[in-house]
C-alpha cells in the first residue's frame, strides 16, 4: 500500500515515475483505457491539486484537466490569480474508467479497490513534489487521500491533514459545476469555488 516504503519506485525521479506508470497494471483500468494520465507541472511546485481520473479527452490527449471540466477550471484558477502553470495537476486514479453507450464512452466512477491501488502512485507523486499544500477536487480525491469519514458537502472550504504530509484543502470536483452552469444558483456554484481557489492561493 502506500503507506510502504515504495521500493519500486524510491530512487526514481517524477520523470521515471511517469515512464513506469505509462505501463501499470496493477488494476484493470489500464486494459480499456487508452494510456495512462500521469500527473503534470513543476516538481517544484508548492501545490498539488488532485482530480478523480481523467474524462475522454484526457484519455486520448494523455494529459490531465484539458477537457471541459478542465477549461472551466481553468478559468476558475485564473479568476483566483492562481498560475496553472505553476500548479501540479494529478489525479486520484490515473485510467480513465467508462461504459460504452453505442460510441459514446461514459464516465464511470473509480471503486474504492481502485481508488486504494492507485494511491500507491499518488504517493510517490506527493513523496518527489513535497507541496506545501494539496487540494482534494471532490470525493474520490478525498477519500484517496484522507479515507472514508471526509465529507466533501460538511467539509469543503476547510483544511484536514493525513498523518503525514501536508494540509489538504477540501472542495468540490469543477466537473459537479458543468452540472450546474445553466441552472438558477449555477453562477453562484462558481464563484464559491472561485472564493476557495482564492483561499488556496492564499496559504502559498
Ligand atoms: N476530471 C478529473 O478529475 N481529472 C481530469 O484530469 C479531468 C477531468
Amino acid at each position: 500500500g502506500p503507506a510502504l516504503v515504495q521500493e519500486e519506485v524510491a530512487g526514481a525521479n517524477l520523470d521515471e515515475l511517469r515512464a513506469k506508470a505509462a505501463s501499470c497494471t496493477r488494476c484493470d483500468l489500464y486494459r480499456d483505457a487508452t494510456q495512462t494520465v500521469f500527473g503534470e507541472g513543476p516538481k517544484t511546485a508548492e501545490v498539488v491539486f488532485v482530480g478523480e481520473q481523467p474524462g475522454d479527452k484526457e484519455d486520448f490527449a494523455g494529459r490531465p484537466f484539458v477537457g471541459p471540466a478542465g477549461k472551466l477550471f481553468d478559468r476558475c484558477l485564473e479568476q483566483a490569480g492562481i498560475e496553472r502553470d505553476e500548479c501540479y495537476l494529478t489525479n486520484a486514479v490515473k485510467h480513465f474508467k467508462f461504459e460504452r453507450r453505442g460510441k459514446r464512452r461514459i464516465h464511470a466512477k473509480p471503486n474504492k479497490g481502485e481508488i486504494k491501488i492507485c494511491a500507491w502512485w499518488l504517493a510517490a507523486e506527493l513523496r518527489l513534489i513535497r507541496p506545501r499544500l494539496i487540494v482534494a477536487l471532490g470525493a474520490t480525491a478525498a477519500y484517496s487521500l484522507l479515507g472514508p469519514q471526509v465529507k466533501v458537502t460538511r467539509d469543503r472550504g476547510s483544511m484536514l491533514r493525513a498523518a503525514i504530509g501536508p494540509p489538504v484543502f477540501i472542495t468540490i470536483h469543477p466537473s459537479s459545476l458543468l452540472r450546474v452552469l445553466d441552472q438558477p444558483m449555477g453562477q453562484l456554484e462558481v464563484e464559491r469555488f472561485v472564493d476557495e481557489m482564492k483561499c488556496v492561493s492564499s496559504f502559498l
